[in-house]
């Protein structure tokens, strides 16, 4: 990743994130639009969990600029997705899901560029994750 793909993902991240509660609406909204099924890995109450995942991209987003230093945190993060029953199959959809909602917060802000810094960051992020998850003990087998 770039030095300019990182300034485009953190400028664009201050875009969406005084919206980030209507952005995590947003982001659930489409998820279980795209994959009914993974509506029931998730509790009934998923306020909680909203502002978690906000609250974690925006950890990422600003460790971008020291990815050593958090990495280890994001592989305790894949390791505990083991818990919650998720497959590396499903980062593809949240993906999906992300990258969306980004393109309905930000408007014509998400530009070709933007778009190709944030694959970028999901892909690392995703990477790490589903690697930790797959060593792991607790790794699910099918
Ligand atoms: C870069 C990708 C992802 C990030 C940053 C992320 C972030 C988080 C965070 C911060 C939590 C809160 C709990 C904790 O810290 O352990 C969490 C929980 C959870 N995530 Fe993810 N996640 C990602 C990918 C996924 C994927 C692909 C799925 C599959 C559908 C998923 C499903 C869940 C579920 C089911 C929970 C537990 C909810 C609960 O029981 O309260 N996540 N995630």
């Amino acid at each position: 990743m770039t030095p300019e793909q990182k300034t485009l993902v953190q400028s664009s991240w201050k875009l969406v994130s005084p919206i980030s509660s209507t952005a995590a609406d947003l982001f659930y909204g489409r998820l279980f639009e795209l994959d009914p099924s993974l509506r029931s890995l998730f509790p009934d109450d998923i306020h909680e969990q909203k502002v978690k995942l906000m609250q974690m991209l925006a950890y990422c987003v600003h460790g971008l600029d020291h990815l050593d230093r958090i990495v280890s945190n994001v592989q305790a993060l894949g390791i505990r997705h083991n818990d919650y029953r998720v497959k590396p199959e499903h980062y593809q959809t949240v993906g999906a899901a992300l990258l969306w909602t980004l393109e309905q917060g930000l408007g014509p802000a998400f530009t070709d560029e933007t778009r190709q810094a944030w694959i970028e960051v999901y892909t690392i992020l995703s990477s790490v994750m589903i690697e930790a998850a797959r060593q792991s003990p607790n790794a699910i087998l099918e």
